[in-house]
């Protein structure tokens, strides 16, 4: 926050942000950032704020402090995909999926917690078609391990319960996160499959892709899913942010999707996204692409590419 907020007064306030329930898992660094980037856009709050804590100072229970903490709470949720149905109770959810023995009970419990995010219930239907594309690149289904890294997962990773358990088998899949509650279903999950299928192994971590430094030291894999993950990363201002990821992270693919229909269900404005087809040639890289019903996937060959 620099000089201009104490930081007494941003503890306050991210303190405020983060007490309630469903941000509780949210890493107090990413609410910060937040709070940075909403008043920048808002001097009335930032105004207030520098004012400090003493007489005639920040008050928690003013009105301006409510819209300060109202407004970085409502910038959390969106760009965070803290979108539950209903309340998401992870507790029971890891403790099921630990008690799971069987590869078809680990299945059962995995089809359910997919149903439980908007992202993967939106794909549920479509997920055996995607995961068909994927698989089929090039040269995949001939190597003997398949390495993934999938990057602002969220509960993507427990859509491998579709796949055989001979592709099973051969998968290592490094999965990764800002939220942290995920982590822990994550790496249960990866647990019981790994319990139940011969040669499986996965780990899911915790991650900014903004550091681009910390991308860049990701192990190296052969696909790097990024599903609907750029609008978050961009946040409508170009998308350097999201080639500085796809340009630094080591994977012979990269595969982008994007949404094609809104959360309302109405058609997007601009659903072609050109911008992937432009910055891929750019960088010398090959793309194609493939659509369901609601999404658009990108898969980017990074290959050929003189790398940087
Ligand atoms: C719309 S959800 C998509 C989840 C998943 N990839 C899928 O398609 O099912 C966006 C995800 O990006 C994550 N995310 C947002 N900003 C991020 C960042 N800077 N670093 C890592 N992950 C981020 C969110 O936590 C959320 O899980």
């Amino acid at each position: 926050m620099g000089p201009s907020v104490s930081n007494e007064v941003v503890v306050l306030v991210v303190d405020a942000v983060l007490k309630k329930k469903e941000l509780n898992s949210v890493d107090a660094s990413f609410a910060i950032k937040e709070l940075k980037e909403f008043l920048k856009r808002d001097p009335k709050a930032l105004r207030y704020l520098k004012k400090g804590l003493g007489k005639g100072g920040v008050n928690s229970r003013s009105s301006e402090f409510k819209r300060v903490v109202s407004s970085v709470r409502k910038n959390l949720r969106r760009y965070h995909g803290l979108f539950s149905e209903g309340d998401r109770d992870y507790d029971k959810m890891v403790s099921e999926l630990s008690s799971a023995k069987s590869f078809a009970s680990l299945k059962k419990k995995a089809l359910e917690v997919l149903s439980m995010h908007t992202s993967s219930k939106e794909r549920a239907s479509d997920y055996g078609f995607v995961w068909k594309q994927i698989w089929g690149l090039c040269y995949l289904s001939d190597l003997k391990k398949v390495r993934f890294l999938d990057l602002g997962c969220g509960f993507n990773p427990f859509s491998l319960i579709g796949l055989d358990k001979k592709q099973l088998g051969k998968i290592e899949f490094n999965s990764y996160d800002i939220n942290v509650s995920e982590q822990d279903v994550l790496n249960k999950f990866y647990t019981g499959l790994s319990k139940t299928v011969d040669g499986f192994a996965g780990e899911s971590g915790l991650l900014d892709l903004l550091d681009v430094s910390l991308v860049s030291s990701l192990p190296e894999s052969d696909v790097c899913l990024m599903f609907k993950v750029t609008d978050h990363l961009d946040k409508g201002k170009g998308h350097k942010n999201t080639e500085n990821v796809v340009v630094a992270v080591s994977a012979q693919f990269v595969v982008l999707s994007f949404p094609t229909v809104t959360r309302t269900g109405l058609p997007m404005k601009y659903p072609q996204r050109r911008w992937v087809e432009i910055m891929s040639e750019r960088l010398g890289y090959v793309w194609e692409k493939f659509e369901t019903k609601n999404e658009m996937f990108y898969v980017i060959d990074k290959r050929q590419a003189d790398h940087h």
